[in-house]
């Protein structure tokens, strides 16, 4: 990493040994010299930069040090969790490692702390802080399930680390990208055959109509209302999880063939029926998770109903959102026109011939990030007034507000969550 502080003593000294043979005149001369010497340098950056030729840092192995555990894990099976995108975005981590070792803590470039309440925790954070190393704060819940102390970590964070799109390291979920040339339908028109043959099969097997899995019963969003004024409106709607059927009853095993492991029993899900509640517990900007991208992912059209922006994530004719409808009652009537209507339905599953679903790059971004960071003149740049440090005041106010800023208290900034409006 580069570091200026360190280039400047070794320089001093090396002058120093240099005149300490000399008579006392001359000494003065020469440091009087050095002084100005350096004082000319140390002004003009251009010169430094070629003199030093800093740029031998670059290209060089980015550390990433996750200081806390992620949901009370700590090992490489929760690493891999995390870092699962090593196999989507493998060119990411060549240079780039990412240890949970805390005896390397010298070493990191970056340290990463997830603000999950019982991972997080103000005793826990490193007793010593070197000056050039990022700190960076890991977010995933909306801002309505956030911890509530969450500004006793002000003034700590140089970045933030969330699925918000004004994060400094933006972390989604997953994402939708096009599909290379090389895959999938592209490939030929006998792949085209079998795959049609394929896609009918699975959508005539498909004989109920809403499902969704939820484990938060009364939630912000008003979700469970929702879903209420739909059964009102005679939509068959199943929901399994702790507010509805028991997935898994007590006892049986959750080995990868049993009907509880999760794998099985969201496959069965994609099946049976033909829509899937994708609806948030909060309705905040950007929020959007699993819920959207497992159900396209597995085959079910999901109805989105939540603060992220879908027209932007997801391709169209993708997902049905909530927020098209004047009425549940037009809603209902949507999802059972096209329930009747099989060739309407199967529009829904086009977007499968020009993207997929891929895991969130995150890990991705921040690697790449930390390297630019670090390869960056930015002593130099900060001389000139070009502001690169950065720390998070105020924790409260920016995950509650946005443009996420690490500015104080600014009027201009919005709410990022929003009360749900009135269903009838
Ligand atoms: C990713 O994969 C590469 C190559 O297999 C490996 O060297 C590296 O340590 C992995 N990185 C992470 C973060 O798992
Ligand atoms: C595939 O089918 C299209 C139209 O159905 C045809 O124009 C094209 O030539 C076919 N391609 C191959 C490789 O058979
Ligand atoms: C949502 O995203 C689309 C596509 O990027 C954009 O055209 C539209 O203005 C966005 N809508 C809002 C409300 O930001
Ligand atoms: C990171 O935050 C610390 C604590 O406020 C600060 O001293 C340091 O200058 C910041 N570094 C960068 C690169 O933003």
């Amino acid at each position: 990493m580069f570091n200026l502080s360190s280039l400047h003593i070794s320089y001093m000294k090396r002058n120093i040994v240099m005149i300490s043979n000399k008579p006392f005149s001359s000494r003065i001369i020469f440091a009087i010299f050095c002084i100005v010497g350096w004082t000319y340098l140390y002004t003009s950056s251009s010169n430094l930069s070629s003199l030093f030729s800093l740029d031998e840092v670059e290209n060089s192995k980015v550390v990433i040090l996750m200081w806390t555990p992620y949901f009370g894990r700590r090992n490489w099976n929760a690493l891999s969790i995390m870092a699962i995108n090593n196999r989507s975005y493998p060119d990411c981590f060549l240079e780039c490692e990412i240890t949970y070792d805390r005896e390397r803590l010298e070493e990191a470039h970056a340290l990463v702390f997830h603000a999950w309440p019982t991972d997080l925790k103000k005793s826990d954070l490193p007793k010593h802080r070197k000056v050039d190393q990022l700190w960076v704060l890991l977010e995933q819940e909306s801002p309505i399930l956030a911890r509530k102390d969450l500004d006793s970590f002000s003034g700590i964070f140089n970045w933030t680390m969330t699925y918000r799109q004004d994060s400094d390291v933006f972390h989604p979920y997953s994402k939708i990208v096009p599909l290379d040339d090389n895959e999938g339908l592209r490939a030929s028109n006998a792949t085209r055959k079998t795959y049609d043959k394929k896609l009918m099969a699975f959508l005539s097997g498909k004989r109920k109509l809403v499902a969704g899995v939820i484990s938060k019963c009364s939630t912000d969003s008003k979700r469970e209302v929702l879903i209420d004024q739909l059964k009102k409106q005679n939509i068959q709607v199943d929901i399994y999880g702790k507010c509805g059927i028991e997935i898994c009853p007590r006892g049986q095993p959750k080995h990868a063939s049993s009907p509880c492991s999760e794998s099985v029993f969201w496959q069965k899900l994609a099946q049976d029926y033909k829509f899937y509640l994708a609806f948030e517990n909060s309705i905040c900007l950007d929020y959007v998770t699993e819920k959207l991208f497992r159900t396209l992912e597995l085959g079910l059209v999901p109805v989105v109903y939540g603060g992220a922006n879908y027209t932007q994530i997801a391709p169209p004719n993708s997902f049905i959102n909530v927020d098209n409808f004047k009425s549940t009652k037009e809603l209902s009537k949507f999802l059972r026109n096209l329930d009747e209507n099989p060739d309407e339905y199967k529009k829904y599953f086009e977007w499968r011939n020009k993207y997929k679903v891929v895991r969130g790059d995150g890990w991705c971004t921040l690697c790449n990030k930390v390297r630019k960071h670090n390869n960056m003149k930015w002593k130099l740049e900060e001389r000139k007034g070009i502001p690169v440090r950065k720390t998070y005041d105020l924790l409260k106010d920016w995950w509650f507000n946005y443009p996420l800023s690490s500015a104080k208290k600014n009027s201009e900034r919005k709410q990022a969550c929003k009360k749900p409006t009135k269903f009838e």
